[in-house]
């Protein structure tokens, strides 16, 4: 096996009294062994790290990366597709130096863009995104189907950048379907699958923001939306859709007052009211849950269905709930529409990776095989 020792030429180029990532990696050796020893077999993927400035690498723990092996549902996805591995990997690397004082308060996160590009994971421009932010005194960040992941130890500064560790492994963010369920939002699976468009949504599809709204927005106006033939409910859904762009809560933020084309019913209304927090709302729509990740983009959640008959919608902010944008609208009496057969987030256990201590034994050693194959990494199957 190759050494990961070799000559890193930024250094070399910049020719300062500096620190290798190497240096830096074993320094941190007790706690970082097993990623070290994967960075050992991987050398390729060294060699371009070592060689690339500009980075942040999220160093997750041996008790992190052990918590993950742990996992039935992982290994499951690493005996599916074990090159997942080395985009699990590009997805901890960001483009860019930040430190731990770039991330400033909750109310304020920051979607990183990662060196994780790979078309077979995700099409969100720029390197899939990881949601950063200060939180608790220290640093947090959330990766797909809402996981968190805190820093430990940080700033651990080398020559092309700096490395942080963290207590759990992000997650690479699921599909749009998965990432709905995981959150409940079973209204808005079947809606999608009702008016045909779940797959044309669905994997394989350009970056988008997706407007979700929850299944008490579909419920207010159940007796509408649960009539609507399949070409009418296309429409409505489409006017949730922004095609090519991904607006995370910031960019929301950042459009108040402006106006932005849907995929399908005209354009929406942002709206940033501040209140100590600040409240987003799309048309009348409050966003009630920001900034879900999912393989080509974002999901916001809306506390009511858009309108594309009713574009100048607007909200009474001081409101906790909106009226329904459907004049008429009432509830169904036949319960939540569209949630018929669709099933919610313990059916999968898509809420995550989370290690079950009962599932340790025979899972961890299906995932230990595995790595040791296509890693190369015997010594895992050590630990
Ligand atoms: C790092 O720790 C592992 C496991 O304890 C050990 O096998 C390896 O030799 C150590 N590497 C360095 C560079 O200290
Ligand atoms: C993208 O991921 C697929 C599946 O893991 C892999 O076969 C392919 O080599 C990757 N492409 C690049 C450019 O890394
Ligand atoms: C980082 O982003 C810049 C664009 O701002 C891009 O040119 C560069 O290739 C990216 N770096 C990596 C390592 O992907
Ligand atoms: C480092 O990356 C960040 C984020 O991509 C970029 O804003 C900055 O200009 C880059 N700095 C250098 C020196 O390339
Ligand atoms: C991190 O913060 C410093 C100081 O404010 C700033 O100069 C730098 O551009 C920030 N880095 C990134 C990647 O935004
Ligand atoms: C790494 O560099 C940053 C920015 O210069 C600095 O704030 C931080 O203290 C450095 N880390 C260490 C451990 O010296
Ligand atoms: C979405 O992901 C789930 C879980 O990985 C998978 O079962 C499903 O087939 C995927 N759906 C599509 C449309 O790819
Ligand atoms: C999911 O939403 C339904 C309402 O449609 C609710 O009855 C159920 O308790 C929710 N499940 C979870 C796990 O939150
Ligand atoms: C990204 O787009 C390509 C080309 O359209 C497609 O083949 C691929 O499946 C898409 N990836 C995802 C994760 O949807
Ligand atoms: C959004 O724009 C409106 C109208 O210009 C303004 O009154 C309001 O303060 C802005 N919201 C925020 C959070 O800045
Ligand atoms: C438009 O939405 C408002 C709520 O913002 C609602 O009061 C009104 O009835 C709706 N109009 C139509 C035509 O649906
Ligand atoms: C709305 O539906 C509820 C029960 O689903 C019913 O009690 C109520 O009378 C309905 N209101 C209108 C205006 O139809």
């Amino acid at each position: 096996m190759l050494s990961r020792h070799l000559l890193p030429l930024a250094a070399a180029a910049v020719g300062i009294s500096a620190t290798t990532l190497d240096a830096v990696l074993d320094s941190q050796n007790a706690t970082l062994s097993i990623l070290n020893n994967y960075l050992t077999s991987q050398q390729e993927l060294f060699n371009t790290l070592i060689n690339t400035p500009n980075l942040t690498i999220l160093a997750p723990s041996n008790d992190a990366i052990n918590g993950l092996l742990a996992s039935e549902a992982f290994s499951a996805q690493l005996q599916a597709d074990p090159g997942i591995l080395t985009a699990i990997l590009k997805y901890h690397i960001f483009n860019g130096t930040y430190y731990t004082s770039n991330f400033t308060g909750a109310a304020a996160p920051v979607f990183v863009r990662t060196l994780m590009d790979n078309a077979t994971y995700s099409n969100v421009t720029g390197g899939q995104r990881v949601e950063a932010r200060a939180q608790d005194g220290g640093v947090a960040f959330t990766s797909g189907l809402r996981e968190e992941a805190a820093v430990r130890t940080s700033n651990f500064n080398y020559t092309g950048g700096t490395v942080h560790v963290i207590d759990s492994v992000l997650a690479i963010p699921a599909n749009l379907t998965a990432t709905l369920q995981a959150a409940n939002l079973t209204a808005a699976i079947g809606a999608l699958r009702r008016a045909g468009v779940a797959d044309s949504l669905g994997s394989g599809s350009e970056q988008l923001t997706v407007f979700a709204p929850s299944n008490g927005g579909f419920n207010a106006v159940g007796s509408l939306v649960a009539q609507m033939t399949a070409a009418d409910l296309e429409r409505v859904l489409g006017y949730h859709v922004v095609r090519g762009r991904v607006m995370y809560s910031d960019l929301i933020a950042a459009a108040n007052g402006s106006r932005q084309a849907m995929q399908r019913g005209g354009d929406v209304e942002f709206r940033a009211v501040s209140d100590g927090e600040v409240a987003l709302f799309v048309n009348s729509a409050r966003v009630v849950g920001r900034d879900l990740l999912f393989d080509n983009g974002v999901i916001q959640v809306l506390d009511n269905v858009l309108n594309p008959a009713n574009t100048s919608a607007a909200p009474n902010p001081a409101a906790a709930t909106q009226a329904p944008a459907f004049s008429g609208a009432n509830t169904s009496a036949g319960g939540v529409p569209f949630t018929s057969g669709v099933p919610g987030p313990s059916a999968t256990g898509a809420g995550g990776a989370a290690p079950t201590a009962t599932a340790a034994a025979p899972a961890r050693t299906a995932a230990l095989g595995v790595v040791a194959l296509v890693g190369g990494a015997a010594v895992l199957v050590n630990l």
